[in-house]
C-alpha cells in the first residue's frame, strides 16, 4: 500500500501552548486534525471557563483564512475549583473535559491536586453532567521508581475513584504500561485512554542511544519494549476505547538540553505520519482510521469529521530543528526522513 486515505483524525491531547509558539503548533495541528483537546498546563494554569475561553480565542487568531479547526477546550483542576466552575463548564458549549494532574507529576503540574479527596465534589458533578476527567496517571511520589508510577497509579487512585464514581467517564491518558492496556481493556465503557505516537515507535532504548538523549524525555517516560508492544496491539486492535492522543508538547532546545531538562516531545509536525508507520509496522493500517478518526470522536460524544486525508508514502525530510519565535524546538525524529507524508485533505 502507497497510499492511505481516511476520514480527518482528531488529537485528543495535544499541547499548543500560548503566545509565538501558537504560530507554529496550530499550523502544525490543523494541517492532520479537525479538533484536538488543548491541554490546560500554560504558565498560568486555565483553571476557569473565562481563561478557556480566552485562550481559545486566542488560538483561534492562529488559524488560517477559512479553516474550520475546533479547539476542544480543558480545564485545569485544582485543589480550590468550585463545583459551579463545572456547572459553568456544561453551559459553555466549547469546555469538553477536565484535566486532573496529580501536583509534582510533570510539566506546569505544581498546582493540581495534591489529594484526590479534596475534589471528590467536582469529581461528582462532573459523573452527574457527564464531563470527561482527563487523567494524568502517574502517582508524584518520589519514593516509587519512576518507571513504575503508572501502574502504581492504577491501584492506589484510579482503581478506588472508579470503584467510587462508577459513572464518571474518564481518559487514562498517554498510557504507557502492559498494566494500564489491559486495565482500559478490562474497564467499562466510561473507561477510555489516549496513546502518543513516541510511546508506539519507541521504547526506553531511545532515551540512552550512544549517551542520554534529552529529546526522547517526556512523562510518563518511555517504557521496556514489552509494554511498546502492549501499546500498539492495544493502537491496532478492535478495542474502541483507545484513540489518539499525540501528546505534542514543545519546549525550547535550550529547557531541554540542560542539567535539568523538561519533559516533553513535539511531534506535531509529522503526528498522523508517526501514527501511520508504527501500524503499517504492526501490519495493520486498515485499522488507523479507526483509531485516528473514529474511536475518540465516539468516545467523546462528537460527530465523525466530514473531510478526508491522504497520506503517501516517501516521507519527507525532518528538519534538525524548527524555529518558535526565538526559540528553537527540537522535533521528532529530527533531521531524519519520514516514511509517510500527508498529501491533501479533501
Ligand atoms: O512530557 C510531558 N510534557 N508530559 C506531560 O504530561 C506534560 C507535557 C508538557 O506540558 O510539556
Ligand atoms: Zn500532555
Amino acid at each position: 500500500m502507497d497510499q492511505l486515505t481516511i476520514i480527518q483524525p482528531d488529537d485528543f491531547h495535544v499541547h499548543l501552548r500560548d503566545g509565538a509558539y501558537l504560530t507554529r503548533t496550530v499550523i502544525d495541528t490543523v494541517k492532520r486534525f479537525a479538533r484536538a483537546i488543548v491541554m490546560p498546563n500554560l504558565n498560568l494554569p486555565v483553571t476557569t471557563v473565562a481563561l478557556a475561553g480566552a485562550y481559545r480565542q486566542r488560538i483561534q487568531a492562529y488559524l488560517p483564512e477559512g479553516c474550520a479547526f475546533e479547539p476542544l477546550m480543558t480545564l485545569y483542576l485544582t485543589d480550590n475549583t468550585p463545583v459551579d466552575e463545572i456547572r459553568r463548564l456544561k453551559g459553555s458549549g466549547y469546555v469538553h473535559a477536565v484535566k486532573y494532574y496529580p501536583a509534582g507529576a510533570t510539566t506546569n503540574s505544581d498546582a493540581g491536586v495534591s489529594a484526590i479527596e479534596k475534589v471528590y465534589d467536582v469529581i461528582e458533578a462532573l459523573s452527574e453532567l457527564h464531563v470527561p476527567l482527563l487523567i494524568h496517571g502517574e502517582v508524584s511520589d518520589e519514593k516509587v521508581d519512576l518507571f513504575d508510577r503508572e501502574a502504581v497509579f492504577i491501584d492506589q487512585i484510579l482503581e478506588p475513584l472508579l470503584q467510587r464514581y462508577p459513572g464518571l467517564k474518564t481518559v487514562f491518558e498517554h498510557i504507557t504500561t502492559r498494566e494500564a492496556v489491559e486495565y482500559v481493556r478490562e474497564g467499562s465503557h466510561n473507561l477510555a485512554a489516549t496513546i502518543t505516537p513516541h510511546h508506539l515507535l519507541f521504547n526506553r532504548n531511545a532515551l540512552f542511544e550512544n549517551g542520554i538523549r534529552p529529546h526522547h524525555y517526556c512523562r510518563p517516560i518511555l517504557k521496556a519494549e514489552h509494554h511498546r508492544e502492549a501499546l500498539v496491539e492495544a493502537a491496532t486492535g478492535d478495542c474502541p476505547r483507545f484513540f489518539l492522543g499525540t501528546d505534542s508538547a514543545p519546549h525550547a532546545r535550550r529547557l531541554k538540553e540542560t542539567a535539568c531538562g523538561c519533559a516533553g516531545i513535539y511531534s506535531a509536525h509529522n503526528a498522523l505520519e508517526f501514527y501511520a508507520e508504527a501500524f503499517e509496522d504492526a501490519g495493520k493500517l486498515p485499522q488507523l482510521e479507526q483509531f485516528a478518526s473514529r474511536n475518540g470522536a465516539g468516545f467523546y460524544g462528537l460527530p465523525v469529521n466530514q473531510f478526508r486525508c491522504t497520506l503517501v508514502r516517501n516521507g519527507e525530510f525532518i528538519p534538525a530543528a524548527l524555529d518558535f519565535g526565538e526559540d528553537t524546538v527540537i522535533p521528532l525524529r529530527a533531521g531524519e526522513s519520514c516514511r509517510w507524508r500527508l498529501a491533501t485533505n479533501e
